[in-house]
């Protein structure tokens, strides 16, 4: 996506705490915060939200993602969202294990190189 439009930037940001949700990763660089990563939700109807997730490149296989979606899982589950629907490449290794540790998938789609991944929260980390 070349430019994000007012409109686009508008949907992402808004967030009512409830049905949809984002947690931010902080780091106090000590002259200033940089953003780390992020992660949301959506809800898709009263028991199901979609979730993203993005670290820095710089941060990332430091189990920085691993922590940020396990908050957010939580989150979640505090509001009544017991299953999660995540969307990604097909080809992306990194989001599989992060999900191996967190969650039990109960179903993946594959289609156009694109995986949407069905799943539930595992009690323990599975580390
Ligand atoms: C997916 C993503 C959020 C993972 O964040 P992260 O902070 O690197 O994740 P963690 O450090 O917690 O690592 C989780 C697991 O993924 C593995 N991993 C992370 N990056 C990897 C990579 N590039 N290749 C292979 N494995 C990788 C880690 O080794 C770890 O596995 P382990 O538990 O077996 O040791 C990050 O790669 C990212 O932002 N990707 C771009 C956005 C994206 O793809 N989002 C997912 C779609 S919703």
């Amino acid at each position: 996506m070349p430019t994000l439009s007012d409109s686009l930037a508008r949907a992402l940001a808004r967030v009512d705490y409830r049905r949809q949700l984002a947690l931010v990763a902080e780091h106090d660089n000590g002259g200033g915060t940089e953003i780390l990563g992020l992660a949301s939700f959506g809800a898709l109807d009263d028991g199901r939200v979609e979730v993203g997730l993005v670290i820095r490149d710089d941060w990332q296989r430091l189990g920085l993602g691993t922590e940020l979606d396990d908050r957010l899982l939580q989150a979640a589950e505090a509001r009544g969202f017991h299953q999660f629907v995540a969307i990604s490449r097909a080809d992306n290794v990194a989001i599989r294990k992060l999900l191996r540790g967190l969650a039990e998938i109960v179903s993946t789609k594959i289609s156009a190189g694109t995986s949407e991944f069905t799943f539930v929260r595992r009690r323990t980390k599975n580390l």
